[in-house]
């Protein structure tokens, strides 16, 4: 269907030519099989007269001679609508009565005695019957014509009779085709009132079972679009509450300590202020950071034509330049075992994931202790995993340090507890799955992410 096409006109375009072709058609076949019934009915009745006259034809002297009374004469030759002719011949050919010239038959009969042809006289066209009548004088030829005007009428008067009727019947289909989808569409109609009048606030679902079964995959697919706009904007709106909550309180300790710093005169107090300042505003941009991040790793915020083919080892590997001077400073021994893995990805996603799962195992990994980062296929997976020696996550918090803002009571460090749930969300965004993990040796943390494989 080719775009603007109005369905309507599409029905009516498909309809309207076989209906024309039905009825021209039809009417083809009505008329050959008018013109035969008419045809043999006045044939019948041509042959009817030629037979009254055969009748007078009388034998006199050897002669064929034709006894018309002047009355049968008049009555025979005359017609409402026709001119009528008449032929009688001697069977020498020799003329008898009636009208000379009249068109002879090329051929005799077969079975009967009588033929019928058609014939030209006086520049009109006849239908002529033609009866071949022994005599003891020879064979009499009898020739009866006629013109063609009540023959014409009558075929002309079935045929309307027919068509009349038949062009009624595709008005009628015009006009249910037109009215029809007009009606049809209604609740169509509905719909896009409904949705019209809707403020961008108001994401209901669109009720799906006042519409024709034939619209309602339609209406299903956009509720589930609606769906997916409402988590999106409810995403949003929790990111700008969570956001204005979190960065009320460090934005609020860093202008307080500004505020001190302008008042203190002594260096030595102005220089610890400035310290404490600097400590703050460290935690603060982290924070800011990670709630953008945060905010970016949501599924929603993506289109699919972001996802593109991503070594994980690769991203690994960029990655870890950043990593080994902090692991270092802790005197933490960084490992890893790379198998190359494909997968489809959003690199910077997969970077942001890498990053938080590191900056977690160094940060609450005691110094001297080990860490080992590796990428693997493990059960027709892609894994990612991040695994260390260090105090290890409890079962009883294994579901809540992947929420939001959650940190286990008396962890190290400056964290806003964001870590895992982004985590969590960018492998949400690549259908993957996260585990947590005791590691085979009993101790520490294994953090494990499954992506779908590419071959
Ligand atoms: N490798 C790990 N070993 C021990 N505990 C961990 C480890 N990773 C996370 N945790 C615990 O889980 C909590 C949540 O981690 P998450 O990364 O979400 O937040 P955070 O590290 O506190 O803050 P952020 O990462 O946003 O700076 C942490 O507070 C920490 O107690
Ligand atoms: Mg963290």
């Amino acid at each position: 269907m080719k775009p603007g096409h109005s369905l309507r006109q599409l029905l009516l375009g498909w309809l309207l030519p076989s209906l024309v072709i039905l009825l021209v058609v039809g009417a083809i076949a009505a008329y050959l099989i008018t013109l035969s019934a008419a045809t043999q009915a006045y044939d019948r009745a041509l042959l009817d007269e030629a037979l009254a006259i055969a009748k007078q034809v009388r034998i006199e002297n050897g002669r064929a001679v034709l006894n018309l009374p002047p009355i049968a004469h008049q009555v025979l030759l005359t017609d409402k609508f026709d001119h009528i002719y008449y032929l009688v011949q001697g069977p020498n050919g020799e003329f008898i009565a009636g009208h000379k010239g009249l068109p002879l038959p090329e051929k005799s009969p077969v079975e009967e005695n009588w033929v019928y042809y058609d014939g030209f006289y006086y520049g009109e066209r006849v239908r002529i019957a033609a009866l071949f009548v022994p005599s003891e004088a020879g064979q009499v030829l009898v020739l009866m014509a006629e013109t063609l005007v009540k023959r014409e009428r009558l075929i002309w008067e079935i045929l309307l009779g027919m068509l009349v009727p038949e062009i009624l019947l595709v008005m009628a289909t015009i006009w249910l085709v037109w009215f029809g989808v007009k009606r049809g569409l209604a609740p169509i109609e509905r719909l896009r009132k409904e949705i019209a009048s809707r403020s961008r606030h108001d994401l209901r679902p669109v009720p799906e079972n006042t519409a024709p079964a034939e619209v309602q995959p339609m209406i299903k697919a956009l509720n589930t679009l609606l769906q997916k706009l409402d988590g999106a904007l409810d995403a949003q709106q929790r990111f700008i509450s969570d956001a204005a909550h979190q960065l009320r309180t460090p934005l609020a300790a860093l202008q307080t300590q500004v505020d001190l710093a302008l008042h203190q005169k002594n260096d030595g107090d102005l220089r610890l202020t400035l310290q404490r300042l600097f400590a703050a505003t460290e935690r603060t941009v982290h924070l800011a950071n990670q709630l953008l991040t945060l905010a970016r790793a949501e599924p929603a915020g993506h289109l699919p034509g972001e996802m593109q083919p991503v070594d994980l080892s690769q991203t690994v590997q960029e990655c870890a330049q950043e990593w080994v001077p902090r692991a270092l400073a802790k005197n933490i021994d960084l490992g890893f075992e790379l198998e190359s893995v494909q997968i489809v990805g959003i690199p910077l996603l997969i970077r942001e994931l890498l990053a938080n799962l590191l900056d977690n195992a160094i940060r609450y990994t005691p110094a001297g202790g080990r860490i080992t980062v590796r990428t693997m296929v493990k059960e027709k997976k892609a894994a990612l995993e991040v695994e260390d020696n260090g105090p290890g996550i409890a079962a009883s918090d294994a579901d809540a340090v992947f929420e939001r803002f959650y940190r286990i009571k008396g962890s190290p460090g400056d964290g806003c507890g964001l870590g895992l749930a982004i985590v969590k969300e960018i492998a949400r965004t690549h259908n993957a799955t996260v585990e947590l993990k005791t590691p085979p040796s009993g101790q520490g943390t294994l953090v494990r992410v499954n992506f779908a494989l590419t071959t």
